[in-house]
């Protein structure tokens, strides 16, 4: 099959974390990129390809353009492309076509799942002095990978099957985990379950009759029996909620599932303020939730109040920004 001629739209963070994936689709002979279009034309090339404006895409033979944006700024592409009367199946959004190549049919895949694999051995293995420090860990999180929504460093595996996590804040708190003797372990929305293979990893090293039980709505856990078959202690309980486990007393809590305020605050108060040692809000930064009613950035602030006769621990890379993970010290 003859490689597509792709333009790629948009040349900022969406454009950079998927850079990696486009360079193995380039080399697997799936793609060619013609030319890279943006709107601030700042360079005539750029990782070897033509940089043109998008009054230009009509002199070049392209057979797709993969728009590689978010929100508004996809928005705004897409307007300019319907207004160059290109049609809607010339047109494919980044991730979409990251998924039509590079779906869990693929050696892409499989190759990504066992170095992954691979990542979780090495902690089961590890050294009580290597999963305590911090550039050990941080080292394993950018082989295991990162989900590529924003560029962090150029050491690091971007890939969709990687954590939504920031290196540094996730790899403190994996250090920090670590250290404690966790029988019990809970996590509120798991989602692919790419954050949990490794902090169950982390806490299963010494315990092994630890339980690590992922909860969500929806069953979107990645390859799940693959990781079970290398991690035990996972128990896959789904479709649950928090009010499934109301007042169960876990050592280790860990919360991440819907972001509103309402539905987070009722995940603390139905097993978060339970925990027997930590309990942990992921996204206690994330303004984007803001508008549910003041989001996990209230429920947060509310938890901290409630608690403060109890030890906090933020690890955070954008403090008041975005992302970061807070911890209650029981
Ligand atoms: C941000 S994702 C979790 C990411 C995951 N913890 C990680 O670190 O990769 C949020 C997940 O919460 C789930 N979810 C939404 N509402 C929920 C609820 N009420 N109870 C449990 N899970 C829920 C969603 O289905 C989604 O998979």
């Amino acid at each position: 099959m003859a490689a597509d001629r792709v333009l790629v739209w948009g040349t900022g963070n969406v454009y950079y974390a998927n850079c990696q994936l486009l360079d193995y689709l380039k080399k697997q002979g799936v793609l060619k990129i013609v030319a890279l279009v943006t709107k601030d034309r700042n360079a005539e090339i750029k990782d070897g390809c033509p940089v043109i404006s998008k009054d230009e895409i009509h002199d070049y033979e392209w057979d797709i353009i993969v728009v590689a944006a978010l929100g508004e700024m996809a928005e705004s592409i897409q307007r300019d492309i319907r207004q160059l009367g290109i049609g809607a199946d010339r047109v494919i959004s980044i991730w979409d076509y990251a998924k039509k190549h590079a779906g869990t049919d693929t050696e892409y895949y499989r190759q990504t799942v066992a170095r992954q694999i691979d990542v979780l051995k090495q902690i089961l293995s590890a050294s009580d002095e290597q999963v305590g420090d911090f550039d050990w860990m941080c080292a394993r999180i950018k082989e295991y990978g990162i989900f590529p929504f924003r560029k962090q460093g150029e050491d690091i595996l971007y890939t969709q099957y990687g954590m939504m996590q920031v290196v540094e804040e996730f790899a403190g708190l994996c250090c920090y985990i670590s250290k404690l003797n966790i029988q019990t372990a809970i996590e509120i929305g798991v989602n692919a379950g790419k954050s949990s293979y490794i902090m169950c990893a982390l806490l299963s090293r010494h315990n092994h009759g630890l339980k690590y039980t992922c909860v969500d709505i929806y069953d979107v856990m990645d390859s799940f029996d693959m990781y079970h078959a290398v991690l035990p202690s996972l128990e896959k309980q789904i479709p649950t909620t928090s009010e499934d486990y109301a007042g169960a007393g876990y050592d280790f809590v860990f919360i991440d599932a819907d972001h509103s305020y309402d539905a987070s605050i009722m995940d603390w108060q139905n097993v978060g303020k339970f925990a027997n040692k930590v309990t942990c809000f992921h996204d206690i930064y994330a303004h984007e939730y803001d508008s549910l009613n003041g989001g996990i950035v209230r429920t947060w602030k509310e938890v901290m109040e409630l608690t403060k006769n109890k030890k906090h621990k933020v690890f955070s890379s954008y403090p008041d920004q975005w992302m970061g993970i807070g911890v209650v010290e029981h």
